[in-house]
């Protein structure tokens, strides 16, 4: 059966600006850094790309390095482009990356131009793509020039290979400079993407008020804490889990005593309001005025059913708040 979108599928979504641009983001967006590699079931992760669509969720973000092995997701998305979305294509935002080690040799990694312009042909090869609508700096490079890595994106942008250029894990510091040559070289910083979560409160601590000054929009990554922030955990490791995958990068000493405390805590907060921990993890991710959109992952479409239904119930009271940094703080 060809795959026909739900005719629904904008009826509930919120689209938030990114940043000054004129782009448009889901509050949800869908990551495939884990669970759409080659070792994985492809039927899932097409099932999971599908279900996302179909509950407004337009953007998809990939990496040249996510797989496992590496460049397997992007090759498995390809495909389900190819088979299911190739109708969509102009109703969908993907993004790439590159900035970790891709292949051997000095070529391979960091920020030079050589690296990302060679490793964005090869993602678009791999997705089968003629362009990507955001390409990224993946992490900061102290060891090559900031001008050269800036110069790469702009250069990417204005060679159509992506339409709009993007930071992630960049400090607040070095965010200002990439700005700044990026709007001298007339390629505004679209977006920066940091993680954040309630066990990862970093960008509190002057990148969002940067974001905020430079009008880039803020996509965060991992706001479930991998997992730890939903109800998972709290009865021992379920087998699928990703602390239970021998590649998952979510490791069983963070579940610690102290941790499984403050979730269950959590856990009771989200109920009081009725709804899900994952839900009230995402929900608190996006009362920030510079967060544009919460990007998650997941190994099944429930879970991200589960987490479009944030939208529903997305502020919080005063009293919510200080319960929230209470149980956070002891
Ligand atoms: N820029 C960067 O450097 C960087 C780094 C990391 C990630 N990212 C991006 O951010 C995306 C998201 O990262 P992440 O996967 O760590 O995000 P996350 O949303 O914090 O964690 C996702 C995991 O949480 C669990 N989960 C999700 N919804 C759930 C629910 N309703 N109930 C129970 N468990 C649930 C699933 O774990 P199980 O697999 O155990 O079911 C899922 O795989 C990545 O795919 C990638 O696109 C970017």
């Amino acid at each position: 059966m060809p795959y026909e979108a739900s005719p629904t599928r904008y009826e509930t979504m919120r689209y938030n600006r990114c940043g000054g641009s004129g782009l448009r983001l889901p509050a949800i967006s869908l990551g495939l850094w884990q669970n759409f590699g080659g070792l994985e079931v492809f039927e899932n992760a097409r099932a999971m790309v599908r279900q996302a669509f179909d509950l407004g969720i337009t953007h998809f973000d990939l990496a040249n390095n996510y797989g496992p092995p590496p460049g397997s997701a992007e090759e498995n998305f390809g495909r389900i482009i190819a088979r299911d979305f190739r109708p969509y294509r102009d109703q969908m935002i993907i993004s790439s990356k590159a900035g970790y080690r891709m292949w051997p040799g000095p070529y391979g990694d960091a920020g030079s131009r050589k690296y990302l312009v060679a490793s964005l042909d090869q993602s678009l090869r791999r997705l089968g793509l003629d362009y990507v609508d955001i390409f990224y700096h993946h992490r900061p490079d102290a060891e090559t020039p900031l001008e050269e890595s800036m110069a790469a994106l702009d250069h990417i942008v204005r060679s159509g290979r992506a339409l709009y250029a993007g930071i992630s894990n960049y400090p607040p510091e070095t965010t200002r400079q990439a700005a700044a040559i990026l709007r001298q070289l007339g390629t505004p910083c679209l977006i920066h993407q940091p993680s954040y979560s309630m066990f990862n409160r970093w960008v509190e601590d002057g990148l969002l008020a940067t974001l905020e000054q430079e009008e880039i929009g803020c996509i965060v990554f991992s706001p479930l804490a991998q997992g730890l922030l939903t109800d998972k955990y709290l009865r021992g490791v379920p087998p699928e889990s990703r602390v239970a995958k021998p590649h998952g990068t979510l490791r069983q000493d963070r579940i610690t005593e102290e941790t499984k405390t403050r979730i269950e805590k959590l856990n009771w907060l989200a109920a009081d309001r009725g709804q899900s921990l994952a839900q009230m993890a995402l929900a608190w991710v996006l009362r920030q005025p510079a967060v544009t959109s919460a990007l998650i992952g997941a190994s099944r479409p429930e879970q991200i059913e589960n987490a479009a239904g944030t939208i529903e119930k997305l502020k919080f009271s005063e009293q919510e708040l200080a319960k929230i940094e209470q149980i956070l703080r002891q």
